[in-house]
């Protein structure tokens, strides 16, 4: 199976130079902002949602050029992103990130704090001046949606009454939210009918239902080294993801362990073996494969080109970091 970067192959160049123009927009700002920024995409991530942008954009352009308002909604993608990502570490007090340090963890929580706002600041000045008021409208949804993910995820803590629906909504929040309306808006952007815009919105949307099952997957079944994040911290956070959901069907057990929060010794470790050993790894394994089928199938129309044929890659992908 390919790596993310011969996936990417068809615009590697151009992620090259989102990346040098991601730092030069950055550092116009304060030292300690910039440093936390540049602390974070220095790591590189593996820039999957700005590919996706580059890769659909590059698939509807006729003369194969990517103009330069696709270029700078790739940017505000990955920027906002990168900000969820460093709120998200200090609600959840995860100590790496990326395979380095957090930026709470490196510098502290004001500066994460701050940090997180600027980029999400500055992805709001940037999106605006793209002057296209319905690439607004999604991309300052998505804002919204990530917000209201983080809120909802919180409020559920060690809710083991929770439905799998609430799981699904959470992570469309989350994850899928931003893929979705980015590829939305790439097609807005190169004035596509509605019918081709509803297509590349489905495809973010399954590609990233799909994506964050495989994450919490992985989060039972990966090593801290493996993630360049801490491992097995899900459940222990109290977030019911799709393994802990179906466990909880499977072995009644499981829900004491959580209600009490894991207070007694070795109640966790108890848990993710009860996780680890029912079906509930292989059942979530095939609820992001069906996920992934169908971002696939909402993609077939593209015409012909390397881009196409990566985005379609992009699905199995996914799945296969979990092999
Ligand atoms: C992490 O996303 C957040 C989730 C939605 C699970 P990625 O795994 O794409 O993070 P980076 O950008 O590659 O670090
Ligand atoms: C990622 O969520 C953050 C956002 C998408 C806002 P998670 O908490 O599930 O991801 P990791 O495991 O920290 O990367
Ligand atoms: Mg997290
Ligand atoms: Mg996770």
């Amino acid at each position: 199976m390919a790596t993310v970067a011969e996936l990417l192959q068809p615009v590697e160049a151009d992620l090259e130079v989102l990346l040098s123009d991601l730092r030069s927009l950055i550092g116009a700002g304060h030292p300690i902002l910039q440093a936390a920024a540049e602390h974070l995409f220095s790591a590189g991530g593996k820039r999957i949602r700005p590919g996706i942008v580059l890769l659909i954009s590059r698939a509807l352009s006729s003369d194969g050029e990517l103009s330069p308002r696709h270029r700078r909604l790739a940017e505000i993608t990955e920027m906002i992103h990168t900000a969820s990502l460093v709120h998200d570490d200090v609600v959840d007090e995860a100590s790496t990130r990326r395979g380095v340090d957090t930026v709470h963890s490196r510098f502290n929580h004001r500066v994460a704090v701050l940090a997180g706002d600027f980029l999400f600041a500055q992805a709001s000045w940037h999106l605006a001046n793209l002057d296209d008021l319905e690439v607004v409208k999604l991309l300052s949804r998505v804002i919204m949606d990530l917000a209201d993910g983080e809120v909802k995820q919180g409020l559920f803590r060690y809710d083991t009454g929770q439905s799998f629906e609430t799981y699904l909504e959470k992570s469309y929040c989350k994850t899928a939210s931003l893929i979705a309306n980015s590829a939305r808006a790439a097609g807005v952007l190169s004035g596509l009918p509605e019918t081709h815009l509803d297509a590349l919105y489905r495809f973010g949307r399954q590609l990233g239902l799909a994506f964050q099952v495989v994450d919490d997957i992985l989060d039972f079944t990966g090593s801290d080294l493996q993630l360049g994040k801490p491992a097995a911290s899900d459940l222990a956070s109290g977030y019911l993801t799709a393994p802990a959901l179906y466990a909880l069907e499977e072995r009644p057990a499981l829900a004491g362990l959580i209600e009490r929060e894991f207070s007694q010794e070795g109640d966790l470790e108890q848990a993710l073996e009860l996780v680890r050993g029912s079906e509930a790894i292989p059942r979530s394994r095939a609820l992001a494969e069906g996920f992934a089928n169908e971002a696939r199938e909402a993609l077939t129309w593209l015409p012909a080109s390397e881009s196409r044929s990566a985005l379609l890659a992009l699905p199995e992908f996914v799945l296969s970091r979990l092999y």
